[in-house]
């Protein structure tokens, strides 16, 4: 099988697992910043910032494993009610970031991408965030995504709201409303769908993270907090998602005449 990108190199990282079950697609729930810190004596901040770290290392491997796209829920609609000093905190690490890894963004051919609610968030950082999405913006490697300001029923009901003005407006009817309608109108409808979820901490919750995109997603869960998650932890991952048989609602790969067909 061809690789998706030329630096990537399936078989040689994972030689145990077939390269057409490589997911396209991950969605990252990286918890467990927190505990990370207080086990170490040192503040929370210590811990989101050895996270941002582990998210570095993750999207560096997937890219080598050929994943297409990782989106990390980095910054929730919920998270504004924690301590105002944790929230400036992310909020300066969020620039930090985006200031800190344009260059090696760009060497490495990754596309830079962002979702979440622009209200509510402090100018500098929809600042820097946007501006690594235009730097970026030619990358043809994988697509880096952070959920910024994100909640997955603030999107549905961003997308429901979009297609009600256009209603309103005349330019839809009623009647030709489908599951198409609601999904080009979420935050980054050229993404595929998540096929694996991954949340670090042992925590089993959605926690409000992509709704809509999930529903056919396989969940692994591991007990690892998050800035301790490495390509160890991402292999494991995605051993335990190609061996699952994925059913969409139909049948079992092995009952279907086509067998499997890729995720
Ligand atoms: C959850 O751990 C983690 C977060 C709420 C923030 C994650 C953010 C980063 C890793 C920074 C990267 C950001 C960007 C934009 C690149 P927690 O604090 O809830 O951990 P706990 O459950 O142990 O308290």
């Amino acid at each position: 099988m061809q690789a998706r990108y030329p630096s990537a190199d399936p078989l040689t990282l994972l030689p145990d697992v077939d390269p057409r079950r490589i997911p396209r697609h991950i969605a990252i729930i990286m918890d467990g910043n927190g505990r990370w810190a207080k086990q170490r004596g040192f503040p929370r901040i210590f811990g989101h910032r050895n996270g941002a770290r582990a998210l570095r290392e993750t999207v560096e491997e997937a890219g080598r494993l050929g994943v297409e796209a990782v989106t990390f829920y980095s910054f929730s609609l919920e998270n504004w009610r924690r301590p105002p000093e944790e929230v400036q905190a992310l909020m300066l690490l969020c620039v930090a970031y985006c200031e800190g890894e344009r260059e090696a963004l760009l060497r490495d051919n990754v596309r830079f991408r962002w979702i979440g609610r622009r209200e509510g968030l402090p100018a500098e950082v929809i600042e820097a965030l946007d501006s690594v999405v235009a730097a970026t913006a030619r990358c043809t490697g994988p697509t880096l995504c952070v959920a910024v300001n994100y909640g997955g029923r603030a999107e549905i009901a961003d997308a429901a709201k979009a297609i009600a003005t256009a209603v309103a407006e005349g330019r839809l009817q009623p009647s030709q409303i489908g599951e198409d309608t609601i999904a080009s109108r979420l935050y980054a409808p050229d993404l595929p769908d998540p096929d694996l979820l991954i949340r670090s901490a042992g925590e089993r919750r959605i926690s409000n993270f992509l709704l809509w995109q999930i529903s056919y997603a396989e969940i692994h869960v591991t007990d690892v907090l998050w800035p301790d998650f490495d390509a160890s932890c991402l292999h494991a991952a995605i051993r335990d998602f190609a061996a699952r048989s994925r059913r969409f609602g139909g049948l079992d790969e092995s009952d279907s005449a086509g067998g499997f067909t890729g995720a």
